[in-house]
């Protein structure tokens, strides 16, 4: 029966390649770790993100890519744009009732709607993959960009907590998002409408 099979098990089952119309987000492997390392070395990524330490070396990469190799508690993708690692998208299933979306982009990427364009992909491959309501997000109220791109993919304001970010060695305000599956068919089928002139 479905519901006999442990979560784990269908989220390995799937993992997959994303195709976007600039990205390939595929699951990160060691031949990876030195462009990973290269891009999460920096500090405005690292406290931006929660879990990232700061320095950020080659043994740290090695250490993401075997724990996701080993069935690690995230489903993540390594962004590539032109066959070149630009980042990392994944969702992180601490909470498996509540799976959380994350995202990060080497500083030479940014500002170009890379971020926006991963985040639609990961989203659409989550609710047409997983039997759930909600996906949660959050991004330091200091982080407009983020912010900016939840909001564009659908996400709407829950609130402010308080969480740990490990390069800054302290917790610090985030705000929360919660993107429904409603909201994201909704968006999904909002087809222009025409307007003929009379
Ligand atoms: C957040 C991050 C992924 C953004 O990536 P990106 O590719 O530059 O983002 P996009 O270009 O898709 O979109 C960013 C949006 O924020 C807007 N933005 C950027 N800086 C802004 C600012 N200071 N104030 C308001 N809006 C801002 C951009 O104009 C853009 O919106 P638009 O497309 O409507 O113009 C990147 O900055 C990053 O990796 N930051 C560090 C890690 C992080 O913050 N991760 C998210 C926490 S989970």
């Amino acid at each position: 029966m479905l519901q006999d099979i442990p979560t784990p098990t269908l989220r390995e089952a799937r993992a997959c390649v994303l195709e976007t119309e600039r990205l390939t987000l595929r699951k990160p492997t060691l031949a990876d770790v030195k462009a990973i390392a290269r891009l999460a070395n920096n500090r405005r990524i690292a406290e931006n993100t929660r879990r990232l330490p700061h320095p950020y070396s080659q043994d740290d990469a090695i250490a993401f890519v075997r724990a996701l190799a080993a069935g690690g508690r995230e489903t993540v993708f390594l962004i590539e744009n032109n066959y070149a690692p630009i980042g990392m998208v994944g969702i992180d299933w601490r909470d498996e009732a509540t799976p959380e979306l994350g995202y990060w982009l080497g500083v030479d990427h940014w500002g170009q709607g890379f971020g926006t364009e991963a985040a639609r992909a990961l989203i659409d491959y989550f609710f047409e993959e997983f039997d759930l309501d909600y996906l949660i997000s959050g991004a330091r109220v200091a982080n407009p960009s983020s912010r900016n791109i939840l909001e564009k993919c659908g996400f709407q304001w829950s609130g402010v907590e308080l969480h740990r970010f490990e390069a800054l060695g302290s917790s610090t305000p985030v705000d929360c998002f919660r993107l429904s599956r409603s909201v994201w068919s909704s968006l999904k089928n909002w087809n222009n409408s025409t307007r003929r002139e009379g």
